[in-house]
């Protein structure tokens, strides 16, 4: 059957015959879902001549069945039709890296509006790493003086001498978070730790095994640096830094990171070797494993539940209560996690990471990735809450090349997020996609061409070794492996 010009599919359209004019659809009569039919996001409409009747039981069905009108009512004509809708996934993500490059507070806004279209509910903010820390703290200014602010960019290709940072305000935070809760959205705020800590480590050097006062780092890469786990100081910090972060954002969830950990400094610092004696642990894994779980029983006190790169599992003792966020996973732990009856969420990296090129990542293998991944038993699949979409931007520094980047490879994820498996159909995606891009031009989002999105064998083999050429430095190919071995 011919698909409505909407993105992501809705579960189930009857057409009642015949077209109205879509001035019709201003007409709009709301109605109260009494008995709960369609759940806390979905919702029912019906169009015919005399106008719209929308059926949720919360705002945020009414929400997401405004973004069904508003791209359905991009042609002159609606025909006359009932739609009940409700999501395959409870948790749809799109995870955006401030960190190694900042967007202003207009661009992400533009970002959101983008996301909302699609029904996505979550925001993923990535805003700690080694290259800046982007969150203004009261409690601990050097984050801010220091940690916000590198002395050059030297992203692959880019070498930028001047010094590049910042941090959003507190003021500017609590504005967001408004944003996305008009739209009922969710921001999950990252701090990545233990790893990705250079940023932290640059402003508070007594947080780390050395103490040794480092600079931000201005390249792509996984660093040795890491929190020390020894010292009863990092706890003090974290734990203190957490409450501002916690009281900042009313996110059910926080983000802790946890990926690309290098245990190198941990092994030779005696404080961590006598944390990890002491603990009777065998490994330093398992005191990555410790290390996250004292964090997540303190955030527990706050009401907030944590989400985790899939590295923390390594140790074999994350806590039951964390959610995996499965990016690269070649021991197969997430499914394990999953089979355990813990939650996870599918990111992987070879499909859905946005930074790669559409040479290496076409839009249509980027669809048609089941997000109940690989080793997830059928009677478990609920473990599965749903998917994230990252844009990480080391190589993206400038708005127009995000959402080129960015767009349709966010629609085709938030169309897996949504739609159920057996109304997915890649060909009329990309017949709808390009029926709503005029509304993506409209908020200032510019998608990639269609002619970019699915290139032929030879364009992506060329295109891909160009972009590796350009981009990656060879040294961080060479540590990315060493680390990844070493995981293995
Ligand atoms: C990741 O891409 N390091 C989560
Ligand atoms: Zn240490």
């Amino acid at each position: 059957m011919k698909k409505l010009n909407v993105i992501p599919t809705p579960e189930e359209v009857e057409m009642l015959g015949g077209t109205v004019n879509a001035a019709v659809l201003d007409r709009l009569t709301k109605q109260t879902d009494e008995t709960g039919t369609y759940g806390d996001e979905g919702y029912a409409i019906e169009i015919d001549d005399t106008g719209v009747t929308v059926t949720a039981k919360t705002d945020c069905g009414f929400f997401r069945a405004e973004q069904t009108l508003k791209q359905l009512k991009t042609g002159a004509e609606v025909p006359c039709l009932r739609i009940t809708d409700r999501p395959a996934f409870a948790y749809r993500g799109f995870l955006i890296d401030s960190a190694r490059h900042m967007q202003s507070v207009d661009e992400l806004k533009k970002l959101i509006d983008a996301a909302a279209l699609f029904k996505f509910n979550k925001m993923h903010w990535h805003l700690s790493d080694d290259q800046g820390f982007r969150i203004e703290s009261e409690r601990f200014p050097l984050l801010n003086s220091v940690g916000s602010y590198r002395d050059s960019s030297d992203f692959g290709g880019e070498h930028i001498k001047e010094r590049y940072g910042g941090f959003y305000t507190r003021e500017q935070i609590r504005g967001l978070v408004a944003y996305c809760a008009e739209r009922h959205i969710e921001v999950i705020p990252e701090l990545d730790v233990p790893g990705h800590a250079t940023a932290l480590i640059a402003a508070y050097p007594a947080l780390s095994c050395r103490r040794l006062a480092i600079p931000l780092e201005t390249k792509q890469g996984i660093f040795n640096n890491l929190l020390c786990a020894g010292n009863e100081n990092t706890f003090d910090f974290l734990f203190e830094l957490l409450d501002e972060i916690s009281e900042l954002f009313p996110s059910k969830y926080i983000h802790l990171g946890g990926d690309e950990a290098p245990k190198t400094y941990w092994e030779k610092c005696p404080k961590c070797r006598a944390r990890k004696e002491e603990l009777g642990l065998k490994n330093y894994d398992e005191l990555q494993g410790w290390f996250t779980n004292r964090l997540i029983a303190r955030l527990a006190e706050k009401g907030k539940q944590v989400i985790v790169w899939n590295e923390s599992l390594n140790g074999n003792n994350l806590d039951e209560s964390a959610t995996v966020q499965m990016w690269m996973d070649r021991r197969g732990k997430s499914a394990v996690w999953a089979n355990r009856g813990s939650s996870v969420i599918a990111c992987p990296f070879s499909y859905y990471y946005c930074d790669y090129p559409y040479s290496m990542t076409p839009v249509k293998k980027t669809y048609e990735y089941d997000p109940v991944f690989e080793g997830v038993a059928p009677i478990m699949k609920k473990h599965v809450i749903g998917v994230t979409v990252p844009l990480w931007t080391e190589y993206i520094s400038d708005f127009d090349r995000l959402c080129y980047m960015a767009f349709p490879r966010f629609a085709a994820v938030a169309e897996r997020g949504w739609t159920k498996p057996d109304n997915l159909d890649y060909e009329s995606f990309c017949r709808r996609f390009a029926a709503v891009t005029p509304l993506l031009h409209r908020l200032g989002v510019k998608p990639a061409p269609q002619s970019d999105w699915d290139p032929n064998t030879l364009n992506r083999l060329t295109k891909t070794i160009r972009f590796f050429k350009d981009k990656i430095d060879p040294q961080t190919i060479k540590n990315s492996l060493n680390s990844t071995n070493r995981q293995e």
